[in-house]
């Protein structure tokens, strides 16, 4: 397995939209029509329903895990590329017209698969600013920001690039949240 096919079999992984897939099966409505209208985890919860939001943690985390564990067992050299090609394919999947989710989830499954230390750093990171700021977006930013460091020092500058890039996809899919955050008008974790 070469390159160019970890890419486009880690993107058809993170492609498949587990918060709009869920969401609709158990009859709360289109997801892209509530909140912030994003397809991740954050927004599910603005439904009420605690379950098929973290189903949708759950398993937009581990699309992106699979998407490396997958390629590491098949062509172990391309399991980074797969699994930046899964982030990619939760950011902008072909079924939803391009217009996918922010990518959160799905790099920490990356992160837990491919270098679990930063992966659970990233987590708890995650869990302590979520708690301190009580924002969904102020966690995410954070926890994406501190990968890329992280990952240079405990893996090296493949690694590191690999978090950086899926970073910088986080940080540009996370355009309004930055300027809400800024304005102090982002909703809290669970707020409409
Ligand atoms: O992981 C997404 C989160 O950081 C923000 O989600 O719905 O508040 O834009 P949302």
């Amino acid at each position: 397995i070469g390159f160019a096919v970890a890419l486009v079999v880690g993107y058809l992984i993170g492609s498949v939209p587990f918060g709009l897939i869920l969401t609709r099966a158990a009859g709360l409505g289109d997801i892209r029509a509530i909140g912030s209208g994003n397809i991740g985890a954050t927004n599910v919860l603005r439904t009420g329903n605690k379950g098929i939001a973290a189903a949708t943690l759950l398993l937009d985390g581990a699309k992106g895990a699979v998407a490396v564990l997958l390629l590491r067992w098949l062509a172990p050299d391309q399991d980074l590329a797969s699994g930046t090609a899964a982030v990619l394919g939760h950011l902008f999947p072909v079924w939803l017209g391009f217009r996918g989710g922010k990518g959160v989830a799905t790099a920490l499954g990356v992160y837990l698969a491919a270098m679990w230390m930063v992966g659970v750093a990233c987590c708890a990171i995650w869990l302590v600013v979520a708690k301190v700021a009580k924002r969904s977006s102020a966690a995410s930013l954070t926890a994406c920001a501190a990968a890329p460091v992280l990952a240079l020092l405990l893996y090296g500058a493949e690694y590191g690039l690999l978090a950086l890039l899926v970073g910088a996809l986080v940080f540009w899919k996370h355009e309004g949240n930055i300027r809400r955050l800024l304005a102090g008008t982002e909703p809290r974790i669970g707020e409409k």
